[in-house]
């Protein structure tokens, strides 16, 4: 066993307690839920779907999914683990989302409604909306963009961004999105990564009532990455933005030209051609390209979307993640526009002006179902109950959480003053790599508090020891997956060997997917999600590597090396802990604190800044050099040091 996945450096003490207690904690469905849910015998469901696993996703992919041209084979695994899904079968996600809907009853339902930090409101049918993804499919085709080009994607929260995620799967082009939060260096390593020769970004976004300039830090990224040829620039904020001769054009004025038609043929796709590359952070090194495809992904995001959170077509659904996450790929972009559903996206930030902004929204709005963030969950449960309260917020019926285990303070918050005490909480677990949901409940599932409950139909999950046999219930161990889905990612981008190490090494001879995570199953199989066991830490629900923030801390002239740890907090999960090396003569005080604070917000962006930077002398290490963060950890949380035989010094 490597030093990083030892399951014994995370139980974290407290979540240990919010388990013990949970855990006969049940909260039964209500009949008159279960009654009307789409898949009222859900349970039965799932026994059955495990069964035949290529069966039950082969009935998925005909009842949700429109082919050009039928699959030969519902799932390949002569090459374990670079599995293929629905092979043969022509298709395209955008057919899915916007063709097919425009030529119905649809084609007058709105698909999406936008409201901007600054309260403008923009509205799109499922016409208007096929439209001008059709046409920037045409600009981008006019810029050169061929199928299996990729294209990055840096914006900030507005309907363009979908938009041009759309055109771009629309021509076959493989787009990456990177979120507007990340500063230059990252988005200059992805940029480099994909190699795209576009770029598509904003002259700024809006946040808290002031501007961030997306155009300067675009430009500096191409500087440090110049293959990009080609910028398309999204007028926002009207701030001043440079604009390079020959190389930046305005999105208005490129979609006001005569090649920019509302007609475009959309491009049909192989069901294993790459649809998007989407960068997140992994155990060493620089973030990861995942990749997830035309097919598979498709069906898996559709069928967990209608399964777990029971959308209706009379519903109003709010993901309030960033479309720049997976979580916003799957389910503010594209399972909702793939079920035909009106998909509500917000700009700004959640307390903006004041701390009722996401919940005058909800009303103002009639959100039927609410989807969010532990981290966003107790940042709002700070501002009290007045603030839900002062609006009527009855047409919530259903509530979602996602990206880190939820502490059952906050979710017994968010059901009983958000949802009324009547709305289920749909705790889905689930990774960039997986593409949708893979431990939920849905509507008919009888809840704990703090746990993902059980995995989803045709998802084969289990806690397992190191040698691969099943945990005991309540012990801790490693979180499974035992047989393929159709929504996994099939490889990283320019680098398979590595998709295999991370992902497959730790069980090759069972040939089990590992998440990384570490989890416990109760008495009554349900999921309690424990926390990464990697070298990966979850700040307010997002994924950074240790590595990327310590080679932004070392890129700094007066550090020697770097260390960092998470460290858990009441609001958001964890925060950074960096322990610094400087350079020979350099002092650590607290001007150095502040610029070093300030160089990685700039580098990788403000999500990564470390909450407390600390200067060393050394670092432990073991013999073969490997920094070891969980002696850090355990000193920093005044824990037992544990084995140290491998410590070098
Ligand atoms: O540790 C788990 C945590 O988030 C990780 C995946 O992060 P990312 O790829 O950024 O995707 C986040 C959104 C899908 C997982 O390995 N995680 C995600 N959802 C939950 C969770 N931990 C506990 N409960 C969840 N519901």
């Amino acid at each position: 066993m490597t030093d990083s996945l030892d399951p014994n450096v995370h139980p974290d003490a407290e979540r240990e307690s919010e388990i013990v207690a949970a855990e006969s904690q049940i909260y039964p469905p209500a009949e008159e839920v279960v009654a009307n849910a789409n898949v009222p015998n859900y349970l039965e469901l799932r026994e059955e779907a495990l069964k035949d696993i290529e069966a039950y996703w082969d009935a998925r992919a005909k009842e949700f999914i429109d082919w050009y041209e039928p699959y030969e084979k519902v799932l390949d695994d002569s090459g374990a683990p670079f599995f293929k899904w629905f092979v043969g079968g022509k298709t395209n996600i955008a057919h899915n989302a916007l063709d097919r809907h425009a030529k119905t009853w649809r084609k007058n339902k709105l698909a999406i409604i936008w409201e901007g930090e600054d309260g403008t409101l923009r509205t799109f049918s499922y016409f208007r909306l096929w439209q001008e993804v059709n046409k920037f499919a045409n600009v981008l085709t006019s810029m050169g963009v061929q199928k299996g080009d990729t294209v990055t994607i840096y914006m900030g929260r507005v309907p363009e961004l979908p938009i041009a995620m759309l055109a771009a799967a629309k021509v076959g082009a493989i787009h990456s999105v990177v979120y507007g939060g990340f500063s230059e260096q990252a988005l200059a390593d992805r940029i480099a990564d994909a190699q795209s020769k576009v770029l598509i970004t904003c002259d700024g976004a809006w946040l808290r009532g002031k501007t961030i300039n997306l155009k300067d830090i675009a430009d500096e990224a191409i500087r440090r990455s110049p293959v990009v040829q080609n910028v398309i620039v999204f007028k926002r904020t009207g701030q001043d933005v440079r604009m390079e001769a020959g190389r930046d054009f305005w999105w208005h004025e490129l979609m006001s030209l005569p090649v920019a038609s509302t007609n475009f043929d959309t491009v049909q796709m192989d069901a294993e051609d790459p649809l998007f590359i989407l960068y997140t952070s992994g155990t060493t090194g620089k973030p990861k390209g995942v990749l997830h495809t035309s097919g598979g992904y498709q069906v898996y995001i559709a069928t967990t979307l209608k399964y777990a959170f029971d959308v209706k077509d009379e519903d109003r659904w709010w993901c309030a993640a960033d479309p720049g996450w997976i979580t916003g790929h799957s389910y503010i972009v594209y399972a909702p526009l793939i079920l035909g559903l009106t998909s509500f996206i917000y700009e700004g930030a959640p307390n903006f002006p004041y701390p009722d902004r996401w919940w005058k929204m909800a009303e103002k709005y009639g959100i039927s179902i609410l989807y969010t963030a532990p981290t966003a969950i107790r940042g709002l449960m700070r501002f009290g109950d007045a603030w839900v309260k002062r609006h009527n917020l009855d047409s919530i019926r259903l509530l979602g959480t996602v990206g880190e285990p939820i502490n059952p303070e906050a979710w017994r918050w968010y059901h009983r003053v958000v949802g009324r005490e009547q709305c289920p909480i749909i705790d889905t677990w689930w990774q960039t790599e997986t593409g949708g949901f893979m431990i939920t409940p849905t509507p008919v599932v009888p809840l704990k508090p703090g746990s993902a409950t059980l995995p989803f139909t045709g998802i084969d999950a289990d806690v397992v020891r190191e040698n691969g046999e099943s945990c005991d219930p309540n012990e801790d161990g490693y979180l499974v997956i035992k047989k393929p889905w159709p929504g996994m990612a099939r490889t990283v981008w320019g680098d398979p060997d590595r998709y295999v190490d991370q992902y497959w090494k730790e069980f090759e001879a069972q040939g089990w997917y590992f998440t990384g995570d570490s989890a416990r199953k109760d008495k009554d199989g349900y999921f309690w999600i424990i926390g990464r066991m990697d070298d990966v830490i979850k700040v307010s629900g997002y994924r950074l590597g240790t590595a990327e923030v310590e080679s932004a801390l070392v890129s700094h002239p007066d550090v020697a090396e770097a260390a960092c740890i998470g460290v858990p907090d009441e609001l958001k999960g964890n925060v950074i802990h960096a322990f610094c090396i400087l350079n020979a003569g350099k002092v650590g005080d607290d001007t150095l604190v502040d610029e070093l604070k300030k160089h990685v917000r700039t580098e990788v962006g403000p999500i990564a800044v470390p909450a407390v930077i600390e200067f060393v002398d050394s670092l432990p290490k073991t013999r073969s050099g490997k920094i070891m963060r969980r002696l850090l950890k355990a000193k920093v949380m005044g824990k037992p040091l544990g084995d140290t035989s491998t410590l070098a010094d």
